[in-house]
């Protein structure tokens, strides 16, 4: 993504990520769908067990970027993935300061139009999008959208502020997908439950 001078608003400097984020909350909150940034702790967990054989990576809402730097941290190199961002000052921060992955100022809903790393697929989607304050329709695009852009094997890695999985159940059936509870991570504002989803292999 090319990021104009300034385009942050900081003189040049990016805001901190907290900054940003509180920012960007006020300006639109059901959009943003948290009061502050993941943990490092929750980050982990998202991200548990990847590598580079994971690769290449798609990340949905990325924000901040605290899930994009883990994924480098567990070595999926930055050509290796891409970020779809519907804010555009977070977008902007996050190319800014990730100049080697690709990032995507675009709504996630539009994942399949969008194609990244088409067409082999990715190996897995990390998904911070706050589905639950979405209406079922976007987020059965959205996941339709993940599963079509994965190879098969793939898996959509998501968590939840909620008690259960914020996909669905109506969707899981229609998508044909399974979702398994990998993790509570109680170090987290607030506390978050972590699922993967992936396709039964009986699905379409
Ligand atoms: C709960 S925040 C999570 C941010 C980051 N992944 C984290 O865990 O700290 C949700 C993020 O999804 C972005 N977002 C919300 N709706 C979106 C959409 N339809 N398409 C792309 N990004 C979206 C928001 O702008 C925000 O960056």
């Amino acid at each position: 993504m090319t990021a104009p001078a300034n385009s942050c608003g900081t003189k040049g400097r990016p805001a901190t990520a907290l900054a940003l984020f509180g920012r960007e909350w006020l300006r639109a909150p059901l959009r943003v769908g948290a009061v502050a940034p993941s943990s490092a702790a929750l980050a982990q967990a998202v991200t548990a067990g990847m590598s580079a054989a994971d690769g290449p990576v798609i990340e949905l809402g990325p924000g901040t970027g605290v899930f994009t730097h883990a994924l480098l941290n567990r070595g999926i190199a930055p050509d290796r993935i891409a970020a779809i961002e519907a804010g555009e000052r977070f977008a902007i921060a996050l190319a800014l300061l990730h100049p080697d992955i690709t990032v995507i100022c675009a709504d996630a809903a539009r994942l399949r139009h969008l194609t990244p790393f088409a067409p082999a697929g990715a190996g897995a989607i990390i998904c911070g999008l706050p589905l639950l304050s979405m209406p079922p329709s976007k987020v059965m695009r959205i996941l339709a959208g993940s599963f079509a852009a994965l190879r098969p094997g793939g898996t959509v890695r998501l968590f939840t502020y909620g008690s259960r999985c914020p996909v669905p159940k109506a969707i899981r059936l229609r998508l044909g997908l399974v979702a398994q509870r990998t993790a509570f991570v109680a170090l987290n504002i607030p506390p978050a439950t972590v699922y993967h989803l992936v396709r039964r292999e009986d699905a379409a």
